[in-house]
This record gives C-alpha cells, structure tokens and sequence, in this order.
C-alpha cells in the first residue's frame, strides 16, 4: 500500500477535528474524501501532507512512518500537495513558481526534465512562462498549481477542493487533468465538496463527516447509499 493511515487523530489544541480516521490509497489510484465544509478534509489532507501533526494513530507511505519524518522532509518521501486557494507567488514568473516546487536535490536534479513533462501537460503554460502568474486566469493558476506539486516528482499527490472557486465551464477540465496526473504514475487523493465529480473520477472513495469516516466504498455503491444521496444529491 503506498498510503496508510490507521486510526489518525489529528485535534487543534484540545479540539479534535478527526477522530481516527483510517484510509488507503494504493499505486496508481485516485481515491477522493467528501464531506461537508467543517468535516475535517482540509485537517487530513494537511497532516498526510506533513503540515499538522497528528495526536494518536499511524500514518505509512510506502511502509515508512511518517512520525519519523519531519514536516520539511515529507516531500522528498513523494507526497506533494497542490493547496486549497492555490497559493501561487502572484507577483513571480509562471517558470519561477514551478520552480519552487523541486527544492528537492532528487527533482532539482531532474529539474530538466521535469519542466518539460509540465509544460507539455499544460501547453498555456509554457506560453505564459515569463508572465506573473496573479495575471493568468483561475484555471491557469490551477495548473500552475499542479504543475510545481509535480515538479517535486512525488509518488502521491494530495489535491484540496481544487474546484473551488473554478468557473463551472473549466470545472470539467480540472478534473480531466487529475486523470492525466494519475496517467504521469501518480496515486491521487482528492478532496471535494463537489460530490458528483469527485465521485465520478475516483476509484475508490470514503465519506467524512464531523471528523469521522462514516462510509466507504467504490462511488457507485456510495452513490446507492440513501444516507449519501439525500446528504450530498439532495434525492
Ligand atoms: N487552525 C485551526 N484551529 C482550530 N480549529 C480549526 C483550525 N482549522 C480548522 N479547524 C476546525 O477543524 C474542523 C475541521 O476543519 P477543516 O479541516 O478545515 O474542514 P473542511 O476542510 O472539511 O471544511 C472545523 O471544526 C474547524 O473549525
Ligand atoms: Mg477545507
């Protein structure tokens, strides 16, 4: 299994916001977590990424534990996590914030070649690579987004709502390109509010509330699920 985390609790001071929360993502997958604003999806995805720490339970990639591993350090161990809100340097170069993205000595190495793999994804961009990035629309901004988590050349990509705040016309192609990072040999775990979507485009999926894991499961059996579909489809 490339991620495993096993009963992870993860509170802000004495709040806990997930209570042991067990999830895996294997080689090659796209798994999303949905769940209500408030239920704890941006407090996972920030400890897998290395941002929080968490209070009880495991967390594994690779089989490597990553309590051992401190926070500066989890993205040479693959994991690179493209944001909510995006967070680009809007002021520097589309090239200068895809660059701060291999600090890694490993991917600052392959530097190269990597920027080619992202400009070849992301076409626009290399149009744009001299621009300031707070200059290119919501959708570039996205992929300029996805494309410095790749040039960290990681194994798992953790994406944020990366459909917030997209128009709904590029929504579709936001989406089209987490695929295309999974087709690059990347696993994928993705979080969304945008249930349909992130249903449709995962392999596997789990339900989130209130900080706890309440169902999982392949969509098409979640989407069956009369708890889920009058929570999240309104049916
Ligand atoms: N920095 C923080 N300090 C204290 N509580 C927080 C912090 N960030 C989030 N929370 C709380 O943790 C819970 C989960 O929040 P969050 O992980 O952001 O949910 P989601 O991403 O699913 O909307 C919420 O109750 C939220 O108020
Ligand atoms: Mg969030």
């Amino acid at each position: 299994m490339l991620l495993e985390a096993r009963n992870l609790r993860i509170a802000y001071g004495d709040a806990t916001a997930v209570w042991d929360a067990s999830l895996e993502v294997a080689e090659g997958e796209i798994v999303s977590v949905i769940g209500p604003n408030g239920a704890g999806k941006t407090t996972l995805i920030s400890a897998i990424a290395g941002l929080l720490r968490w209070n009880g339970g495991t967390l594994r990639l690779g089989g490597v534990d990553l309590a051992r591993v401190p926070a500066h350090r989890v993205c040479a161990h693959g994991i690179a996590l493209v944001p909510e809100g995006r967070r680009l340097f809007t002021r520097m170069s589309v090239e200068e914030n895809l660059e701060i993205g291999c600090y890694v000595p490993a991917a600052r190495a392959a530097r190269d070649a990597t920027l080619e793999r992202v400009y070849g994804l992301f076409p626009i961009l290399r149009q744009k690579r001299e621009q300031m990035a707070g200059l290119l629309s919501g959708g570039q901004q996205q992929m300029v987004a996805i494309g410095r988590a790749l040039m960290a050349r990681p194994r798992l990509m953790l994406f944020d709502e990366p459909s917030l705040g997209l128009a709904p016309a590029i929504v579709d192609d936001m989406f089209d390109i987490v695929r295309r990072v999974r087709e690059e040999g990347v696993a994928v775990l993705l979080v969304e509010q945008n249930v349909l979507k992130a249903m449709e485009i995962a392999d596997r999926a789990y339900v989130l509330e209130q900080g706890r894991i309440v169902s999982s499961g392949v969509p098409s059996d979640l989407l069956q699920q009369s708890h889920i579909r009058e929570a999240y489809l309104g049916v």
